[in-house]
């Protein structure tokens, strides 16, 4: 699984979605555009695929909550997903299951920190 999601992050969506990577340069800002934009692009440009619904909601500064809803029940491949970007941004994160729906990222760092630098 981790082999599969690394080859995702790092090669496979490198080469067409790029540019989302430089958009959105952060866990926590590629995680709150991942429904918005990313997997809606996705929906209308490729026939006959229906990606994941995502909804982040922050529960304190440096906890992020991610509501997963599918039919489909592939949640441990979203949580290895999100391991992978931490691991693609650099970032110190901890990815926890807390139930069939709900993700909890947890950045051991500050992330608004983050953001004020990128605008600086
Ligand atoms: C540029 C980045 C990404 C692209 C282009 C992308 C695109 C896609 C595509 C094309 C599918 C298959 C949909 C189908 O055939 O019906 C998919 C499925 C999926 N994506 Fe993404 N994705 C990206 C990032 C992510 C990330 C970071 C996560 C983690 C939260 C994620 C979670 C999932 C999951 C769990 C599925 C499996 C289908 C399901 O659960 O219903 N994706 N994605």
């Amino acid at each position: 699984m981790d082999t599969f999601v690394e080859y995702w992050i790092f090669q496979y969506t490198q080469r067409a979605y790029y540019p989302y990577y430089r958009m959105f340069p952060s866990v926590a800002k590629f995680l709150e555009n991942l429904d918005k934009v990313i997997h809606r692009n996705v929906r209308q440009t490729v026939p006959g695929s229906n990606p994941p619904r995502f909804v982040t909601e922050w529960r304190d500064a440096k906890t992020l909550l991610v509501h997963y809803k599918s039919q489909r029940g592939l949640v441990s491949f979203a949580v290895a997903l999100i391991k992978a970007l931490g691991k693609y941004f650099k970032e110190p994160i901890e990815v926890k299951l807390l139930n069939n729906h709900l993700i909890e990222v947890k950045f051991l760092y500050d992330p608004n920190a983050s953001k004020i630098l990128e605008h600086s």
